[in-house]
Parts: C-alpha cells; structure tokens; sequence
C-alpha cells in the first residue's frame, strides 16, 4: 500500500479519531491541543492571518488553529480524508489536492501562514522533499511564514540513538534527555506493536517503511531548498514532551518579499 492510500484506508476505516492521522501513539485531544499551541506560537498566528494547512489529514490540529486565524484552508489528496474533515466541522476550506497537477488549487502567495506538520516522513529521499517544499514557498505571501514542522532530523536522531551531546540547543537537557532515553524507545517500540496490531484488525497495510525508523533529513539540504526559495531558515526543537521531539526539528521560514 502507498503512503496515500495508507491515510485514506485510515480516515476511513479506523473510527478512532486519536488513530486516524496514523500516530503510532495516537492523537489525544490533549496532544493536539499542546501541539497547535506551539504551532500557533512558532507561526506566530494572530486574527489577521490566512492560514493553509497542506496535508492536514482530517484536521484535527487544523481545527484548534482555525479558531485563531481569520481564514482557514486545508488540503489533502484522498478523499476520504476530506469527507472526515468536513464532517468533523471547524470554520475550515476544504481543497483537493490532485498529486497529478502541474499547478496547485489556490493562487500564489495568498496565504499569510503555511504550515506543513507530520507529513515529511513519507518521504524518503531529499529530492522528493523539493516539490512539496516549493509549493509551500510558492503559496505564501510576502512577509509570510511557513512551518514545516515535525520533520525528521539525521542529526538529531544520531545523537538520541547514541546519547551524544551535540549542540548548545542539547545542552541543557542533556542529562535529563539521557534518562529518559531507554523509557522513551521502549514507549516507540510499544506504540508501533500495538498501532499495528490495530492495523491488521482493520484490514490495513501499511507501506513497509511505517514500521521502520526514519533515518532523518540533514538541516543543510532542507535549509538550501528553502533559500533557494527565498525563505529565511530557524531550526526550531519541539517541547521534550512531545512524541517526536527526540528524531524531529521544525523549520520555521520567514520571507522578506
Ligand atoms: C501523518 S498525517 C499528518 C496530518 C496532519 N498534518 C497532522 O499533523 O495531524 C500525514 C498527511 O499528509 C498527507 N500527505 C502525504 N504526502 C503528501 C503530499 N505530497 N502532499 C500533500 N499531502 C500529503 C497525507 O495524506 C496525510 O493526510
């Protein structure tokens, strides 16, 4: 099964909406509340913005960040995914992305906010992270900002695997990043065995590489795309916390004009 597919069997089949964005350890209300939090704060949204959200899945962070924006588009391919999103309501755009079009389905630079979040990891390579990040880069409006957040990081994902202390932004919590190391990858380890039994009882298949770990992007080449474009790259960690924050960084991008 292709990721695609994968997320639209899940927005179709798995009642469960903790499950149906395809965390392994669930989405809780509480989670997405904490996550659009910091989202919110890393975008710095205010009730001016236009706001996209591509590849928001069924919406369940789109929703909590609508609230706070004046205008709200979400985007995704299955449609399965979209009928959820609607149903589940928000004062939200819904668009289809056709992943055969040349062209995206809203008119360059008229978003004030773009946000991309827990979609990289069904890229593999480098190279198939140029085309999505172009069209994030092409929908903002200058003096915008684009979130490409919860992307898996090579850097960041050595140094938890071998406990290294890396940069000053590790320093800090090295220590306590150190004793919750074991307890974190056997919380991983769980989380995917019981995600895939859920799988099976479904009747889903997951793409093969769902069970394995992401070995990361390297922050040179995703900054370089991004400049390339005309952005202005932060690297920005996520709250320890959060599900991910030991393999992924978010980058925040600002654009001048
Ligand atoms: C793990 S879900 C995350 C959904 C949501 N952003 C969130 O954080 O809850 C990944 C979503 O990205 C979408 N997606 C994957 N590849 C995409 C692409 N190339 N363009 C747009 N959406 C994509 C999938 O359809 C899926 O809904």
């Amino acid at each position: 099964m292709q990721w695609t597919e994968f997320f639209g069997a899940l927005a179709e089949r798995e009642p469960d909406d903790e499950f149906a964005t395809g965390r392994p350890g669930g989405l809780s209300p509480d989670l997405a509340d904490r996550i659009a939090d910091d989202i919110a704060q890393k975008l710095e949204l205010n009730p001016d913005d236009t706001l996209l959200d591509y590849g928001s899945g069924p919406g369940v962070i789109t929703r909590r960040l609508a609230q706070r924006v004046a205008r709200t588009t979400a985007s995704d391919t299955p449609i399965s995914i979209l009928e959820r999103g609607r149903t589940a309501g928000g004062e939200i755009d819904w668009v289809e992305l056709d992943p055969g079009a040349t062209d995206p389905p809203w008119t360059t630079g008229s978003f004030t906010k773009v946000l991309s979040y827990n979609n990289a990891r069904t890229y593999s390579t480098h190279q198939e992270l140029r085309g999505p990040i172009d069209t994030l880069c092409a929908a903002v409006a200058p003096g915008g900002t684009v979130l490409f957040g919860d992307i898996p990081d090579r850097e960041r994902t050595g140094q938890w695997e071998s406990g290294e202390r890396g940069r000053d932004e590790n320093r800090t919590v090295w220590i306590g990043r150190l004793e919750r190391r074991a307890l974190d990858m056997e919380r991983d380890a769980r989380n995917m065995t019981e995600f895939m039994a859920r799988l099976q009882r479904l009747g889903i298949e997951p793409p093969k590489e769902f069970g394995e770990r992401h070995p990361g992007f390297m922050r040179d080449v995703v900054t370089r795309i991004f400049r390339e474009n005309g952005g202005e790259v932060s690297v920005v960690t996520q709250p320890l916390d959060f599900p991910n924050a030991h393999t992924c960084v978010d980058y925040v991008v600002r654009f001048q004009h």
